[in-house]
């Protein structure tokens, strides 16, 4: 069964079929599809190297990070190699230095996977076959002329975290944006916004960011692991932050866009000049506008921070009363988001743990008097709980202290974004759906917020308007099995296709998603992810990217392109 048309119709991935076999007689005449390994016009070894000449020895090709883990042309098999990335792969460190390896399972398709046999093979596969590693903004007009010239599919990659696979590509020239790594602190003046800046270049993490923002006394919004990017799809694509009930959504905090666009053209992108494609990258998701080489956002003045968790069980607990104080604690929510908190919670049909709350410019007591009709309801049911409340000095001790670390590869995911007035005023019928979820073997993550407009300063951008009145944004997750049938796992997607979200769809009509964090098969997608924006948006991606040179899954504009089963992209 292919990785994309898993779930489309008999008569669909017939007429798909028909256009592959038509795609390779073709490919280079008409262009109706890239140029793949193995074509005639795939360009040589020697057509390579010269590419790699004219950006002064910048490109890498491809070694797949487990290849010692089979016996493949790059490695023969190495046990002791081999057991360090299996023992590593469920962590971001193993993946984010690496040129082409990515986080997300399903979309790395096994291609040379550390958990299949030795005798499985190794393969580039869905990774990119060759990177420009990026320094310059002639890296990027470099590459992005050479697939063009060359019809290649071309694919922009930061830390691989993407969970829908938007940082490769089977068959792709991938531009490297890791090694962009400046930080650089400004005061910005404008209409705006007067205040303190961070220039960030397009590779830094947010946990550098976080530092080198502490030791000027400031702090900056980014996400809750300290190995996503801030620049890339981060940022781009809205980003929930533990500071976003008191600053907003990271989109929010843009100030201006340093980009080579889909024409090879240098430009700065702010309030200013360019300022439709400030607009686009402010929210409208990443990979298809431009490529970003720098990213300045506003730093705001830091301040002490408090932290919470708590955790309990069902154990010897009635599925009632567990779920019951599950919504209680749901319904305490608005209350704690206003004053600036931002809560992470996850839970189980059997476990349940705030991890954790943040409390910028809020005391460890006032978390305390936020969870109060939780702890007061497990009281009254008899449910044993832990908890830590915390006052820390800084956003960055709080960080270091209260978030651990999370792992990847371990799940498939969905997500819904839950207005406020959903918890409000029909909780019993929100309750409902998660336990019915969870009870399907499924597992909740939450982020509430306020990320209101009005804590955001008003800004005009392209965050899906959705995110405006969500209290909570609602990850599911189904687990990964690395040595399950690969069917098992397309099944898992069907159910969070088929069932787990149309559960959610239901309370929420007209509802949104996280475009970072949802089913890559979402029904009418362009809605859900991009809201009333998606038409302006694809006009903005049309002007600054003509040849429609960016794809990712899902991005504005993808449709044009459709991936085939082989993940070679042929005009839709
Ligand atoms: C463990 C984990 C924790 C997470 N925590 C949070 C969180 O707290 N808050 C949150 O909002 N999200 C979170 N996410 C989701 C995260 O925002 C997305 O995975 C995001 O796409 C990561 O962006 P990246 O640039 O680091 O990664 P990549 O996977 O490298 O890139 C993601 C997308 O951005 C594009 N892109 C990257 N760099 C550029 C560039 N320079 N120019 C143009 N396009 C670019 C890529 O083409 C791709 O489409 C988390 C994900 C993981 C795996
Ligand atoms: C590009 O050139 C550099 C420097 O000569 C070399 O180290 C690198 O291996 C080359 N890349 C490829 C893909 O050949
Ligand atoms: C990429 O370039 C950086 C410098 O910008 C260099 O430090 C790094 O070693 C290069 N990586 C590879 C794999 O070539
Ligand atoms: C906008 O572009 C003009 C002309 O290049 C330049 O003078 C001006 O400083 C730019 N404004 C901003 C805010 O970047
Ligand atoms: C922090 O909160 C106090 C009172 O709760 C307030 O007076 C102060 O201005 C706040 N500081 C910042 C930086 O928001
Ligand atoms: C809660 O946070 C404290 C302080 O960091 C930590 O010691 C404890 O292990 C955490 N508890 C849980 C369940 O995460
Ligand atoms: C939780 O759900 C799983 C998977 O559906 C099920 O096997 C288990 O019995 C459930 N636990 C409880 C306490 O109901
Ligand atoms: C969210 O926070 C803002 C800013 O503090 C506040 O004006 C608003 O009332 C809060 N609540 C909602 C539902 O937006
Ligand atoms: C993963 O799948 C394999 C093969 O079906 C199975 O033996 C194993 O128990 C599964 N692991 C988990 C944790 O479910
Ligand atoms: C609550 O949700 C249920 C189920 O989706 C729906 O039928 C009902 O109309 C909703 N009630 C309110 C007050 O929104
Ligand atoms: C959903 O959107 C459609 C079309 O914009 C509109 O007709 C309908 O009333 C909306 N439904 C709800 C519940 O908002
Ligand atoms: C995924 O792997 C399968 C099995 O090896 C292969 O048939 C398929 O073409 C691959 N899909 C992509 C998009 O590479």
């Amino acid at each position: 069964m292919g990785l994309y048309r898993s779930a489309t119709s008999l008569a669909v991935v017939a007429l798909a079929a028909a256009a592959a076999v038509q795609c390779d007689e073709e490919s280079t005449a008409a262009q109706d599809c890239k140029c793949f390994p193995g074509d005639d016009c795939w360009p040589t070894a020697a057509e390579w190297s010269e590419f790699n000449s004219t950006i002064n020895g910048k490109l890498v090709a491809t070694v797949p990070l487990a290849a010692a883990c089979h016996d493949d042309k790059w490695a023969s098999y190495d046990e002791a190699t081999c057991t360090k990335m299996q023992n590593g792969w469920l962590d971001p460190e193993t993946h984010y230095p690496d040129s082409a390896s990515i986080m997300a399972p399903f979309f790395a398709n096994r291609s040379c996977d550390p958990f299949t046999e030795r005798s499985a093979g190794c393969v580039i596969g869905t990774y990119v076959q060759y990177t420009v590693n990026v320094s310059e903004a002639a890296d990027v007009a470099a590459g992005i002329k050479f697939a063009n010239d060359r019809n290649i599919r071309l694919v922009i990659r930061n830390t691989g975290h993407d969970y829908n696979g938007k940082s490769t590509g089977a068959g792709a020239l991938g531009l490297w944006m890791h090694h962009l790594n400046d930080i650089e602190f400004k005061d910005w003046d404008d209409e705006h916004y007067s205040g303190k800046a961070i220039k960030m270049g397009a590779g830094v993490l947010g946990g550098e960011a976080y530092k080198a923002a502490d030791a000027q006394g400031l702090q900056v919004v980014g996400g809750e692991c300290p190995t996503v990017g801030i620049a890339g799809g981060y940022s781009q694509g809205g980003g929930h932050s533990a500071l976003s009930s008191r600053h907003g959504m990271a989109a929010d905090q843009t100030l201006e866009w340093e980009v080579v666009t889909g024409t090879g053209e240098h430009l700065i992108a702010n309030r200013e000049n360019n300022t439709d494609l400030y607009w686009a990258l402010s929210g409208g998701g990443g990979g298809t506008y431009s490529v970003v080489l720098s990213l300045t956002s506003k730093a705001h003045e830091d301040v002490p921070t408090a932290g919470a968790n708590l955790t309990f069980t069902s154990a010897g607990v009635s599925q009632d009363a567990y779920y019951e104080a599950i919504a209680t604690f749901h319904a305490s929510l608005p209350k704690s988001a206003d004053a600036g908190v931002m809560s992470v919670w996850y839970f189980t049909n059997e476990t349940f743990a705030i991890s954790p709350l943040t409390g910028p410019n809020v005391t460890a007591e006032q978390l305390k008097e936020f969870l109060t009709p939780l702890t007061d309801k497990l009281d009254e049911l008899n449910i044993k709980y832990t908890s830590f409340f915390g006052d820390f000095d800084s956003y960055l001790s709080f960080f270091n202290n209260m978030f651990a670390p999370i792992q990847v590869g371990i799940a498939q995911y969905g997500g819904r974004l839950i207005p406020r007035s959903v918890v409000e005023n029909n909780n019993t019928a929100l309750t409902d759906a998660y336990r019915s979820i969870t009870t399907q073997g499924a597992q909740f993550i939450g982020v509430a917020l306020n990320a209101s407009l009005a804590t955001a300063g008003n800004p005009d951008n392209a965050v899906n308007p959705g995110w405006r009145d969500t209290l909570i944004d609602t990850v599911i997750t189904t687990p990964w099995n690395f040595t399950a049938p690969w069917e098992d796992m397309i099944a898992n997607q069907e159910q969070m296709t088929d069932v787990f979200m149309p559960t959610l769809a239901e309370l929420t009509p007209n509802g949104s998603a996280y475009l970072n964090e949802a089913d890559f098969r979402q029904p009418d997608w362009k809605d859900v992810f991009y809201g009333a924006n998606y038409p302006k948006l694809e006009a903005i991606k049309n002007k600054y990217d003509p040849n429609h040179l960016f794809y990712a899954i899902t991005a504005v504009g993808s449709d044009y392109w459709e991936p085939q089963d082989d993940g070679r992209l042929c005009k839709a």
